[in-house]
Order: C-alpha cells, then structure tokens, then sequence
C-alpha cells in the first residue's frame, strides 16, 4: 500500500515535471521570438483616431519651394561623376510608452529591415533608424538598437539607434503629447547624431517604410511623381488657412503660403532643428492662446475646436 502510494507519488510528480518543462520550452521559444516585446495582453491594441489624422502622408519640405512638386527636381545631394555617392538618410521619431504605438514601432522597424534586401541600391542609400523612446519603451525596442551613444559618425551599415526621450520634454507637452515627437529634435543628442546625415526623414511611429524611398533617393524613379503621393492630405479649409496666415502676421512671421504638410518631414538635418523650433514655439502659442470661447473669431466653436474648420488636436500639424 505505501510502495503503490509512493509510486503514485512519483508518477504524479514525473507528470508534473514533464508539464513544467514543456510550459519553459514554449516560454522559452517565446521569450526569444519576442524579446523585448513585452506588450501586455491586458491591454488591447487600438489605434486611436488622432493617430490616424496624425500619420503616413509624406511631404517634401523645403522651405524655399512653394510645393511638393519639387521632389521630381534635382537634389541638393552633390552628384559625383567619378563614383557613386552613398546617400545617408536617418529615419527619425520618437516613441511613447503607449503599447498601441509601441507595436505600430514594430511594423516600422520591420519594413527598416525589409530595405536592407534591395541590394545594391541599400548599399548606395543607407538608411539609419533612430529612435527617442520614453521610458519605459525604450526596454521594448528590438535588441539590435543600440544606444545612440555609441554612433560615432555615418558608416556604410545601416543601425537602428535609440536615446532616451528626456522626462523633461514629456512633462512640457503633458497637455498635447503629439509635441514630444517634434521636440526631441531640439535636443543637443539629435543635433549631434544627425549633423552628418545628407536627409532626415521625420516619421511618426505607424509610419512604414517601403524600397520605393531608396529608389526616390537614388533618383532613379522611372517617371515623375505625382505631388498626391507625397501627402498634401488636407486638415483645414479655407478658414484654417486665412486663420494661420493671420497668426503668423501677429507673431512677425513670413506665412510662405505652404498647408497641409502633415506630419513626415524630408528635410536636411539642419533645417529639421529649424522647423522643429518653429513649430514648437508656434504650437505653444497656439495651444495657450488661439483655442477658447475668448478667442475672437471662434467665439462659437468648443475649447478643442471643431473639425476641420480649427482643432486642437492636429495644432503640430499647423
Ligand atoms: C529656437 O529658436 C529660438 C528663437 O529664435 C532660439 O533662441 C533658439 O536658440 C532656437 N533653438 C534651437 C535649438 O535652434
């Protein structure tokens, strides 16, 4: 009775040991397969509407043109006849704790590495990832980001970078998070890793990146562009943009007649801190002071506007 009692016990616990070890080898598995990706179940992945409003459409901004069409013109990059010249481009964004944006990070992470196929074209543009995470995203990043400490200056292999978005810049736009992606361009870490880039692409994180854009940069579109494939999605109507030519006049600003940019810069590294600082020192002043009951001429429109005539929400986009 005891012998058949202590075998029980000894099957019951080889059972259970075989449990265990089947449950680590499938944790384990997924630990690897999805390091650094701890995305609770708990919380379901939404995309909220404002990101929609605030994504994808890619313009080309250089102030000194008046539209997108210009990307079919020539570059500024110098064209060399003796070799071909490699193109560096940085991707730029920054990254919240939201676990929505945190998993869209990882589909533009994903089509980051799809470029790298496009051999020889990814050897001629390399594309650089970096990326500003707050905390704390920036244990959620893949391995293979490194610090962006250690990117001394622009090689030939195309690394994905991260820093950690200083909590200072969180607290300043705890009212209108949308700014943190502007404003870590602002700080001495991104002046001093992007200084040598030939562009800087700004995206936000549910951005994706396809070989079209190696293609664009090597030049080498088989035909002319259309200025739709580059954005220009409209977020106002007439009122907006009488509205923002009126505040620039205010503020002492020259309005180049230039809407609609949306939120995905192509801009060199030089003008990307330039425009960042304009459009947040601009957004401050219109998040204090254009939005409320108060204001003249939006007497009868709520404290967050109403779309599309005037609203809060899309303000870095104005
Ligand atoms: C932003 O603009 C202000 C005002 O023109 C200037 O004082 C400041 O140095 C600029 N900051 C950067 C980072 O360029």
């Amino acid at each position: 009775m005891i012998l058949l009692h202590s075998k029980q016990i000894v099957y019951a616990f080889s059972i259970i040991l075989i449990i265990i070890v089947a449950y680590n080898f499938g944790y384990y598995n997924a630990e690897i397969k999805y390091a650094f990706h701890t995305i609770s179940t708990a919380s379901r992945i939404q995309i909220s509407p404002s990101v929609v409003v605030l994504s994808t459409a890619a313009p080309i901004l250089k102030p000194e043109q008046t539209n997108a069409e210009v990307i079919a013109e020539p570059s500024t990059i110098k064209s060399s006849k003796q070799k071909p010249t490699v193109v560096h481009l940085a991707v730029v964004l920054s990254l919240s704790k939201q676990t929505s944006h945190i998993a869209e990070f990882y589909l533009l992470y994903e089509s980051w590495r799809f470029l790298h196929n496009f051999s020889p074209l990814s050897q001629q543009i390399v594309v650089d990832l970096i990326v500003f995470c707050e905390q704390p995203s920036c244990h959620q990043l893949p391995s293979a980001c490194i610090p962006l400490s250690y990117k001394k200056k622009v090689d030939m292999i195309a690394t994905c970078f991260h820093e950690i978005l200083d909590e200072k810049i969180v607290q300043k736009w705890n009212d209108y998070l949308y700014m943190t992606s502007i404003e870590f361009m602002l700080t001495k870490e991104y002046r001093k890793a992007t200084a040598d880039y030939d562009w800087i692409l700004r995206v936000d994180q549910d951005a994706i990146l396809s070989p079209g854009l190696l293609i664009g940069l090597a030049r080498k579109h088989p035909r002319k562009l259309y200025p739709m494939q580059f954005g220009g999605i409209g977020h106002g109507i007439t009122f907006t943009k009488n509205r923002l030519r009126n505040i620039a006049k205010k503020l002492g600003y020259n309005h180049a007649g230039i809407h609609d940019l949306c939120s995905t810069w192509l801009v060199n590294p030089k003008d990307s801190v330039k425009i960042a600082n304009l459009t947040t020192i601009i957004g401050r002043h219109i998040l204090k002071n254009e939005f409320g009951a108060h204001v003249p001429g939006i007497e009868s429109l709520p404290a967050i506007g109403e779309w599309p005539k005037w609203w809060r929400g899309v303000t870095s986009l104005y």
